[in-house]
């Protein structure tokens, strides 16, 4: 039978060198809270139920972003060190058996296969844990792993208490572990805050357990930048950036065109269909899904939206919390505010604003424009400089335009308006009176036109 793995990840402090005002885990990077991103990679190898967050500074807003992830939580009003965290974890996890796998809730760059590797090693060992260690130039801060004269662990030293010798130590923990429940949870009450800072810590499980007739060992990790940990604004800027390469790296193997990956900014939920290709310093962001062969702008920004299948998407283009069925064309210069659905094959061209608009199957409105509140048929044509007077200062009203009408340019739709299938607006037109289907509408005053008036105000002048 497979060993059942529970992982708990500590998340309870608030990282004072953040300087802010909220608990560091609920930073972001990639697009996710930093604690989303170990609660995500964890989910890859054990249910959710089997997930516990430690939670203390900001608890409330810790528990409320990660609600629909399922895992469950345990609370550590104070912060007393890594091992108190564990100890306020005892009741709710003590029953639970297999493997214990202890993570940071810091620490976002943290893959899957890492932490498939560590409970790898953990179960098919005979030791009571294993450490997650890095042989490192300057392990300056981190915890010195002690081995005895036979090369057995024996101890980890906190910086802070370590002696010179000690310090001198390469091998450094980096405070992921993997340990069979049973003795650990056995003997986690042991912990003493024997140290100038009064903390339990976490360290002092390894000689607990190897006093006790335990063995404990370490998994080596090559690379140990996939495992640090957030302590600042630079730091989260650099892990930011990691992470975005990695999804950029990732979409590329996937099959996405990315031109000079290094200028793009795509969060680490965005979805992209094959033979899609971005151009330079697009933004993508939140849950946005865009779909094959599409083409998306230098430059634009795209936001928790939906495109479908062959969308383009000219350069300097913003699109927010918006749906483009297949084929639709949008920018370069276009504004989708939010909450628009754009149907397929319609066009939207350079500054054209659409707030909380339909715009119907092959409709068009290439230039200058501002759409708002508005439900648009299918081809419609919709003039450069139309604007759906959708605001009287008090109340937002609807604009309604049926299917194949023709709005000329620079008209103004005073709403709540209707212009039925098939009308026809002139030029430069106020309405505000409904437009019947089929009809022409002209609201503009006559022009006039002055014989020879030209000509005779410039020999008076002369
Ligand atoms: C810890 C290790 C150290 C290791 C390093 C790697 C201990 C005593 N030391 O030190 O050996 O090299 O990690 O990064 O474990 N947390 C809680 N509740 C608490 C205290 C901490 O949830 O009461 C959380 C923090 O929010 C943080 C994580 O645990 O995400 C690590 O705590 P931190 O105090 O940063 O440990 P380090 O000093 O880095
Ligand atoms: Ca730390």
């Amino acid at each position: 039978m497979e060993t059942p793995v529970t992982i708990v990840i500590l998340a309870a402090g608030l990282g004072t060198r953040m300087k802010s005002r909220r608990a560091k885990v609920l930073h972001e990077a990639g697009g996710r809270t930093l604690v989303e991103h170990v609660v995500r990679t964890s989910l890859q190898v054990t249910p959710p139920e089997r997930i516990y967050v430690v939670v203390g500074h900001q608890a409330d807003q810790v528990r409320a972003t990660l609600a629909p992830c399922g895992v469950g939580f345990v609370h550590q009003p104070e912060q007393k060190g890594t091992g108190h965290a564990l100890i306020a974890a005892r009741e709710a996890l003590s029953g639970l058996d297999g493997l214990l796998v202890i993570l940071y809730g810091d620490g976002p760059l943290l893959t899957v296969p890492t932490l498939r590797r560590l409970i790898e090693a953990g179960k098919n060992s005979d030791a009571a844990g294993t450490i997650l260690t890095s042989i490192m130039p300057d392990p300056f801060g981190y915890g010195r792993v002690i081995r005895d004269a036979k090369g057995e662990v024996r101890r980890v030293v906190e910086q802070k208490v370590g002696t010179p010798e000690e310090l001198a130590i390469k091998e450094a923990n980096m405070g992921l572990y993997c340990y069979h429940a049973r003795p650990f949870w056995a003997h986690i009450g042991e912990i003493q805050p024997n140290n100038p800072a009064r903390e339990y810590y976490l360290t002092d499980m390894v000689e607990i357990l190897t006093a006790a007739g335990c063995k404990m060992q370490t998994m080596v990790l090559e690379d140990p930048q996939e495992v640090l940990g957030i302590n600042d604004r630079v730091e989260l800027a650099m892990v930011d950036r990691l992470l975005r390469e990695r999804k950029a790296r990732q979409l590329m193997l996937d099959g996405v065109t990315i031109e000079k990956p290094e200028t793009v900014s795509i969060d680490s939920d965005v979805e992209i269909g094959i033979d899609t290709v971005i151009e330079p310093f697009v933004q993508i962001r939140g849950r946005t899904k865009i779909g094959d062969d599409c083409r998306i702008g230098a430059c634009s920004v795209i936001n928790e939206s939906e495109l479908g299948d062959q969308v383009e998407v000219g350069p300097f283009t913003i699109i927010n919390k918006s749906k483009l069925e297949r084929e639709v064309h949008a920018g370069p210069y276009s504004r989708l505010r939010f909450d628009n659905y754009v149907e397929e094959g319609a066009h939207i061209g350079n500054f054209v604003e659409l707030k909380k608009t339909r715009l119907g199957a092959g409709s068009k409105a290439m230039h200058l424009a501002y759409l708002g509140d508005s439900i648009i048929g299918r081809n419609v044509n919709i003039g450069a400089g139309t604007i759906t007077c959708n605001y009287d200062g008090k109340t937002k009203s609807q604009t309604k335009i049926g299917d194949d009408a023709f709005v000329g340019s620079n008209s103004t739709l005073v709403a709540p308006m209707e212009i039925g299938p098939g009308a026809y607006l002139g030029a430069g037109s106020v309405v505000t009176d409904p437009v019947p289907a089929d009809a022409l509408a002209l609201g503009r005053s006559r022009q006039l036109i002055k014989e020879g008036w030209a000509r005779q105000r410039r020999e008076k002048s002369q």
